[in-house]
């Protein structure tokens, strides 16, 4: 690490994190990585297990359609379960999980490796094959991890639809992905309530027509329909004699696609993010491995949810590749009391927590006392993702929950980048706020909208310059939108959508979006999602839809809403808009606040102008308004 001194506020890391760390210097394997970029990924691949290995580490030939480990074959479940279970981990605990209510159970490697083949005989029994597309809705319990599981053993790819969606959102996903397959759970626990998911899923497949199986896991235990011909349980599934725990493996090519997982950009319906298994699989081992420093012993939780790209990079596929001990909660932070995450870190003794700075403030609210209650001495390394962590939460989780011995990877990335790309490691001085710099090899820049690099300090455009294993290969079926939304502002450059600047040792600092997704507690919605659920209510003839600041969630959902003629604006129809919005997209997505207005602005050719929106609703100057219609 070179000696210059740091501006501004700066942690060090002690002796003993350094001591412990697989990487003690950062700058050193970013040159190495530099100077030799397939070479560093193939070492890194190297250590993972292949049916055969690949001609080019990094094909180039039709850009932006990057390929990595071309002509290779795998499968990513191989080397998440069947390696470990020739191993001496074969009886070591891949998952620990506890439930809302307080129930829990453990999977050792040898116990996931079977439940995953016994689901995957049931998927293929109903006819699922390579490449065919399963839609899963469910809470966080482990069959979800099984399901998805199962799913790519069978070389099927899986669609995993947040269980905070509701009925559009899913409708919607199903049909775009044209799954025949929904798995399902009948309910999730949530702040001691049940969520209906099954309900849910039944009011969504009225409204399209792919599905022909949903299978559901029986989870809370409450009356729900099941449709003759459709609808089977699981538990009597895994129990028929074709449900064996042998299950052949597909080997796959390494550019074979392992996942879509919907996300929302810049206009129109979410897209649906593309990942394969041979590069998906190196980037997310390697970033895991080094950046939350596995050791054999550790036990990991990442308290995201699988539904979400955080959930499926860094709670199902690289803790299992890294062959670690993963813990899973199923329900809310502060249940049925503030203490409840710092007990199961004491209760398990947990050594890693990766986390959302949303959920960071939310449980800062309650006071250090709940902490404190607590021994949290196993806690080694902390981690948040998902939008800019301020400082003063950042400061709050180092002291109060890391005691201030446990260094914060504060992680940027995103659902198509399927892994780190700007993070520090243990070893590297930290300033609260920023995620330090890129992962080693990759370069990231900041530039003007000329694609020039701006000055130090100077904000700009946050744009990636070198392709990486893990990155989005395509939008699923829409090759098109996937060169326009993130490779035509700068040819051959990625373009993430965030504003960031760097500063003087450069160090990375993201300011936030600047296209039309909005951050709300760090879930991903785009304005025209909730837009549209707007619209689709009888009485609403157009809508727009911003983010504003918001102390807890980071951005709040502010709309503005013009009625159709004749309808009456009253406080209970600015209600059941909300809830209106709820039922459509889900309840993450219900506006804070809707205003009923006369006119938005617009530009000539129709576009809202949500700048100028955020600009009035702040009090500032809504700066060049030139395109703006009368
Ligand atoms: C934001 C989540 C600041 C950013 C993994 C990005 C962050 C978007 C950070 C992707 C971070 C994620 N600091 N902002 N550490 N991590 N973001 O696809 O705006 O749900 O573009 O992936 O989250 O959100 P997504």
């Amino acid at each position: 690490m070179s000696n210059k001194k740091l501006s501004g506020e700066v942690y060090f890391p002690s002796e003993k994190i350094i001591e412990k760390a697989h990487i003690k210097d950062r700058d050193d394997l970013d040159n190495r990585a530099k100077k030799d970029y397939s070479g560093f990924w193939s070492e890194i691949a190297n250590e993972l297990h292949w049916f055969q290995k690949w001609d080019k580490v990094i094909d180039d030939s039709n850009k932006p359609f990057y390929r990595w480990f071309t002509g290779a074959k795998t499968n990513i479940v191989y080397n998440c379960l069947d390696v470990h279970t020739k191993t001496f981990r074969r009886n070591k605990l891949a998952l620990i999980w506890e439930g809302e209510n307080g129930e829990s159970k453990t999977y050792s490697y040898f116990a996931l490796h079977r439940e995953t083949c016994k689901f995957s005989n049931i998927l293929k029994s109903l006819g699922v094959q390579k490449g065919d597309r399963v839609t899963i809705y469910m809470g966080r319990t482990p069959e979800i991890v099984i399901a998805m599981l199962a799913c790519a053993r069978i070389g099927a790819v899986h669609s995993v639809v947040y269980g905070g969606f509701s009925v559009e959102s899913l409708a919607e996903r199903i049909e775009d992905s044209n799954s025949k397959v929904l798995i399902v759970s009948d309910g999730a626990y949530q702040r001691g309530k049940i969520v209906h998911l099954k309900q849910i899923a039944d009011e969504a497949l009225q409204r399209c027509g792919t599905v022909e199986h949903c299978l559901v896991i029986k989870r809370t235990g409450q009356e729900i329909n099941m449709e003759q011909g459709r609808d089977m349980w699981y538990h009597e599934l895994m129990n028929l004699p074709i449900a064996t725990q042998n299950c052949a493996l597909e080997i796959v090519d390494s550019e074979d696609p392992l996942f879509i997982l919907y996300t929302s950009g810049t206009t129109g319906k979410p897209k649906a993010i593309l990942h394969t298994h041979g590069g998906y699989m190196v980037g997310t081992y390697a970033t895991l491995k080094y950046v939350f420093d596995i050791h054999e012993e550790d036990r990991y939780w990442c308290a995201a949810d699988p539904g979400w790209i955080t959930g499926h990079s860094y709670i199902v596929y690289a803790p299992l590749l890294n062959g670690t001990t993963s813990f899973l909660y199923e329900g809310a932070p502060n249940f049925p009391y503030p203490n409840r995450w710092w007990a199961m870190i004491e209760k398990y003794g947990i050594n890693i927590l990766y986390t959302a700075p949303t959920a960071i403030r939310g449980l800062m609210r309650f006071g250090e006392s709940w902490v404190n209650r607590h021994d949290l001495s196993s806690l080694r390394l902390l981690g948040s993702v998902g939008e800019p962590i301020n400082p003063e939460a950042w400061k709050w989780y180092h002291r109060v929950v890391g005691k201030e011995k446990c260094p914060i990877m504060d992680t940027w990335w995103q659902t198509e980048t399927g892994m780190f790309m700007i993070t520090p490691m243990p070893s590297v001085p930290l300033k609260p706020g920023s995620g330090t710099k890129p992962f080693p090899g990759i370069e990231m820049d900041i530039v003007d909208e000329s694609g020039k690099s701006v000055k130090a300090n100077e904000e700009g455009f946050l744009v990636i310059k070198t392709p990486w294993p893990a990155m989005i290969r395509t939008v699923y079926k829409d090759p098109e939108r996937y060169i326009s939304q993130y490779w035509s502002k700068y040819p051959g450059i990625y373009l993430t959508g965030d504003s960031a600047r760097r500063d003087e040792d450069g160090y990375f600092w993201i300011i936030g979006r600047v296209d039309d997704v909005i951050k709300v507690s760090g879930y991903r919605l785009g304005t025209a999602e909730i837009e549209s659920a707007l619209v689709s209510h009888h009485s609403v003839a157009e809508a727009a839809a911003i983010g504003l600041p918001h102390e807890l969630k980071g951005n709040a959902i502010y709309t503005y809403v013009i009625l159709k003629s004749g309808i009456e604006k009253s406080p209970q129809l600015i209600e059941e808009l909300r809830q209106h919005v709820s039922h459509e997209v889900g309840p993450i997505a219900k506006p804070e606040h809707i205003e009923f207005v006369d006119s938005l602005p617009k530009t000539r050719s129709g576009k809202i102008m949500r700048r100028v929106l955020k600009a009035r609703a702040l009090g500032q100057d809504p700066g060049n308004i030139s395109t703006l219609e009368e």
